[in-house]
C-alpha cells in the first residue's frame, strides 16, 4: 500500500537514529516504491541550518548506513524532499514560525495537510516538544487532514514515570494517534511469532502448561556500553532492554490468540498476558534475579576494558550491564510454567532468540538411555543472528541395536526468501504513514511491563553493590544466571 501524501516532522534530524536509521528506512521504501507520491521531509533543528546543509549530512549518513546499494537517483529524489526548519521548544514562537511555514510547503508539495512528527530525540524532550505541538495547533486534525506522534523509546525510566508520560502525551494527542515505537517489533523474526503460533494448527494446541516445561528468552549482546556511557549508566541493562524488547518477545509467545488481526484485538491480548505477570515483593525479586557488571575482557578479538571504566560512567557505578529474571505468568495457560529472561552486553557471542522446552516424555521405554540423559525436546524462535524457527528432538542412531541421539530440524528465512536488506524501522515508518498501530505499544502495554519490573528496580536500587555480581567481557556472564535455572533443576539452552 502507498501511503497517502504527508508531511515528514523529524525532531533530532542531526541526531544518530536519524541518520543510522529513519533516513537509510526512508531510503529503502522510496527504493520500494512505499512512499507517498506527495511527501516532503522537514527536519527540526535547534539552531538555524541551511537544507543545503543537512540534506549533506543526511546523504554521509546514508552512504555511512545504507542497507543496500545507494541509487544516487533515489537518493537525490529522497534528499531533494528535505527542508531544515529550526524550532525550539523553550522559544513557542518558533513553533508559530513552523506552522506556518509547514503550511506553505504542505501547500507546495500538495501533501493535503496529513502530518506525521516523528520524536528522534532524547526522551527528556518528548514532554516539552509534544507541548508546543499540541499548543502551537500543529497536531490538531482539521479538514479531514491526519496528525499523528511518534515516540522513540525510552518510555519512560519506571512506572510512575511513564504513566506520567503517558497520561502528557494523551492530554495533546488521542490514543490512535500516538506511535510508541519498540524496533523489536520492525523485525521479520518477531512478527512471525504471530504467524507461526496462529497460522498453523498444529502449535496452539500443546502451547500450554500442559506441555511445555518453562521458557527461555535471550538477547546476548557483544557489544559493550562504547560511547553511551552517560546514559547507560543512568539506566541499565534491565530499563534498556526489559520492559520493552524481551517484553515485547515474551508477549508475543505467551498471550491469547486474538480475536482479530487488527490493533485493538493484538494489543489488548498482549497487554492482559503483561498484566498477569505475578508481582513480586521485593524479597522475591532478589531472589528470582541475577546483575552482574562485565569486566575488563577479550570478546572475538575485540578488547573491552571495564564497565567502570567507560567515559561518562561513575568509577563506583551500581549500574547492571547484565539481567537475568525468573518470572511467572498467573493465567490457565501458563500458571507454574517459569518465564526465565536474560540480557547482557559484553558477551562472548550475540543471540537473541525464544526457546520453548516441553516436557520430556513420561517414562523411558528405551533402557539404552536414561530419560534425564535424552536430549530436550525445544522449539527455538531464532531472531538474530540466526533468522528461522528449528526444532529439537530425539531420534534413532542408524545400526542394530536401539541407541538414541538429538536432533535439530531448522528453517532458515534465507533459505526461502530472498528479501532485500533492511534495517527494521521500513515496516514501522510505513505502518505510521498508513495509521497502521498493530506494530506499536498501547498506553496498557507498556505500563504493565513497567509494572512488572517494577519491584525488581526497587530491589536492585535498595541493594546497592550487594549482590552486584562481575562477569569478564566476553563470557557468558555471571555464574549465578546459571545458577538461578539450576536450582529449578534446569539449564540455559546451549546453542546448537
Ligand atoms: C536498544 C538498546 O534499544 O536495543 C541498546 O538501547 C541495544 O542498548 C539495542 O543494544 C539492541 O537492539 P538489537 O536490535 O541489536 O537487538
Amino acid at each position: 500500500q502507498i501511503p497517502d501524501g504527508c508531511a515528514f516532522v523529524i525532531f533530532g534530524v542531526t541526531g544518530d537514529l536519524t541518520h543510522r536509521l529513519v533516513i537509510p528506512a526512508l531510503y529503502n521504501l522510496a527504493e520500494s516504491n512505499l512512499l507517498p507520491e506527495k511527501f516532503c521531509v522537514v527536519g527540526i533543528t535547534r539552531k538555524e541550518m541551511s537544507s543545503e546543509d543537512l540534506r549533506a549530512s543526511l546523504m554521509h549518513g546514508l552512504r555511512k548506513f545504507a542497507t543496500r546499494p545507494v541509487n544516487e537517483d533515489i537518493a537525490d529524489k529522497l534528499l531533494y524532499c528535505v527542508t531544515a526548519v529550526s524550532a525550539d521548544p523553550s522559544d513557542p514562537s518558533s513553533f508559530d514560525r513552523l506552522r506556518e511555514r509547514l503550511e506553505k510547503l504542505e501547500a507546495n508539495r500538495n501533501t493535503g495537510g496529513n502530518r506525521l512528527f516523528y520524536l528522534a530525540t532524547p526522551p527528556d524532550a518528548f514532554a516539552p516538544i509534544s507541548t508546543e505541538l499540541g499548543r502551537s495547533g500543529l497536531l490538531k486534525e482539521d479538514g479531514g487532514a491526519w496528525r499523528r506522534l511518534v515516540v522513540e523509546k525510552p518510555f519512560g525510566t519506571d512506572l510512575a514515570s511513564a504513566k506520567a508520560l503517558n497520561e502528557h502525551l494523551l492530554s495533546i494527542v488521542s490514543e490512535h494517534s500516538l506511535y510508541r515505537i519498540d524496533h523489536y517489533l520492525g523485525k521479520e523474526t518477531v512478527q512471525n511469532i504471530l504467524v507461526l503460533r496462529f497460522s498453523n494448527g498444529m502449535f496452539e494446541p500443546i502451547w500450554n502448561r500442559e506441555h511445555i516445561d518453562h521458557i527461555q528468552i535471550t538477547v546476548d549482546e557483544k557489544l559493550g556500553v562504547a560511547h553511551r556511557g552517560s546514559f547507560y549508566d543512568k539506566t541499565g541493562a534491565l530499563r534498556d532492554m526489559v520492559p520493552n524488547h524481551l517484553f515485547q518477545l515474551l508477549s508475543l509467545v505467551a498471550m491469547e490468540p486474538p480475536s482479530h488481526f487488527n490493533a485493538h484485538s493484538v494489543r489488548s491480548a498482549k497487554a492482559e498476558v503483561l498484566a498477569a505477570i505475578q508481582q513480586q515483593s521485593e524479597e522475591e525479586a532478589l531472589r528470582n534475579s541475577v546483575r552482574g557488571q562485565y569486566t575488563a575482557g577479550k570478546v572475538g578479538d575485540t578488547e573491552i576494558g571495564d564497565y567502570r571504566s567507560v567515559q561518562d560512567v561513575d568509577l563506583a557505578s551500581n549500574t547492571e550491564t547484565y539481567a537475568a529474571l525468573k518470572l511467572t505468568i498467573d493465567n490457565w495457560r501458563w500458571a507454574g510454567v517459569p518465564f526465565y529472561l536474560r540480557t547482557g552486553k559484553a558477551l562472548g557471542a550475540k543471540r537473541t532468540e525464544v526457546a520453548i522446552k516441553f516436557k520430556q516424555a513420561p517414562f523411558a521405554m528405551f533402557r539404552c538411555t536414561p530419560i534425564e540423559e535424552l536430549s530436550q525436546n525445544y522449539l527455538v524462535i531464532g531472531i538474530e543472528p540466526v533468522e528461522g524457527i528449528a526444532l529439537q528432538f530425539n531420534t534413532k542412531i542408524p545400526g542394530p541395536s536401539i541407541a538414541i541421539d538429538g536432533v535439530e530440524m531448522t528453517f532458515r528465512y534465507k533459505d526461502y526468501f530472498k528479501v532485500a536488506p533492511s534495517n527494521g524501522y521500513e515496516t514501522l515508518l510505513h505502518d505510521c504513514m498508513i495509521g497502521d498501530n498493530i506494530l506499536f505499544q498501547r498506553a496498557d502495554g507498556v505500563e504493565a511491563g513497567w509494572e512488572a519490573v517494577q519491584p525488581f528496580l526497587d530491589a536492585w536500587e535498595k541493594a546497592g553493590a550487594e549482590g552486584l555480581q562481575s562477569y569478564p567481557a566476553g563470557s557468558n556472564g555471571p555464574e549465578d544466571a546459571d545458577a538461578l535455572l539450576a536450582r529449578d533443576g534446569r539449564n540455559w539452552r546451549e546453542p546448537s
